[in-house]
């Protein structure tokens, strides 16, 4: 962290000035990589996730699997799980990170660990790049068919609280999104996904869940408000959203607050063009303590319950 820092832009929301967080309990960073630049390897109590916005070979090797990543794949590089960042293409790559370093924060529980050492020949030596101990297709290879599960393997990776599966491809998640163009989705979130669990369903942390969100050309959603903190980064299309009453107009690649607590409704502002959002969401830490709120107006202006 570091090292990789320095071309990093911190998005600190000035509300929760000094504190270094763009939603109360999460972090997020703009990072530029330069061609060919591989960052030492590390490690920390932090949970993050990576998403590509430029540049089709952003690099991430996590605990041994190397992944190459460009536009809208999702990396997760879960809690104590050693890995080192950088760039394998000859053009510049940039991409934006989701931490739960806020929380950790708060709970006085962020460590951090640089000294990355690999056995050789019987000793423990200090190393600047991760021996892949997986092949690079490795999560796919063993995931990617939703519904099926290989026997053999063991699907305990790092701390087993996070999934096993460390690169969620756009592609997949497009086509998922694209198989429900025409149903009438959710009217608080239009068609919205959720990256999971492979193995048991849950979010893909215990402190953040990720969601991939398409609005339709034209399309709006009803308000909502939920006490869930999230960050909303559109990749594609444009349009704006209204959060605790103030209009927010959006284009790739901004980033945009929901604090929890606030109303808020998405608008994608083109009738010929999706819109899509990628959502990170502090819920699962809120359902997991029984504080997780959420309600939404009907058409009709009546407040309801959501689940
Ligand atoms: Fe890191």
């Amino acid at each position: 962290m570091d090292d990789s820092e320095r071309r990093s832009i911190v998005l600190v929301n000035p509300g929760l000035a000094p504190v270094r967080a763009t939603v109360s309990t999460l972090y997020t960073a703009f990072r530029l990589n330069d061609p060919r630049e591989i960052m030492p390897p590390h490690r920390h109590s932090i949970n993050a996730a990576r998403i590509g916005l430029t540049g089709e070979q952003n690099f991430t090797s996590v605990e041994g699997e190397p992944i190459t990543f460009g536009p809208g794949d999702v990396v997760l590089t879960p809690a104590n799980a050693w890995h080192n960042h950088g760039n394998q293409g000859d053009d510049f790559a940039v991409n934006v990170s989701i931490l739960d370093l806020p929380l950790t924060e708060v709970l006085n529980a962020a460590v951090f660990e640089h000294d990355y050492k690999e056995e050789e020949n019987g000793k423990m030596v200090s190393r600047r790049e991760q021996s892949a101990r997986y092949t690079d297709d490795h999560s796919y290879k063993t995931y990617g068919f939703g519904g099926l599960r290989p026997r053999f393997l063991d699907h305990h990776r790092g701390t087993g609280r996070h999934s096993p599966m460390y690169v969620y491809r756009w592609e997949r998640t497009r086509e998922l999104l694209e198989g429900f163009r025409d149903h009438d989705g959710s009217p608080w979130d239009a068609i919205q996904v959720e990256y999971t669990d492979p193995v048991n369903g849950r979010a893909a942390y215990p402190t953040m869940t990720f969601l991939g969100q398409l609005l339709r050309p034209g399309e709006s959603t009803l308000p909502q408000q939920q006490n869930a903190s999230q960050i909303m980064i559109p990749f594609h299309g444009n349009g704006h959203s209204i959060v605790g009453g103030k209009r927010f107009d959006w284009e790739p690649f901004d980033a945009v607050a929901l604090p929890g607590g606030e109303w808020y409704q998405h608008f994608n502002g083109s009738v010929s063009e999706d819109a899509n959002l990628f959502v990170a969401s502090d819920e699962p830490t809120l359902k997991t303590l029984g504080f997780y709120h959420r309600q939404g107006k009907t058409a009709d202006g009546e407040i309801i319950m959501l689940n």
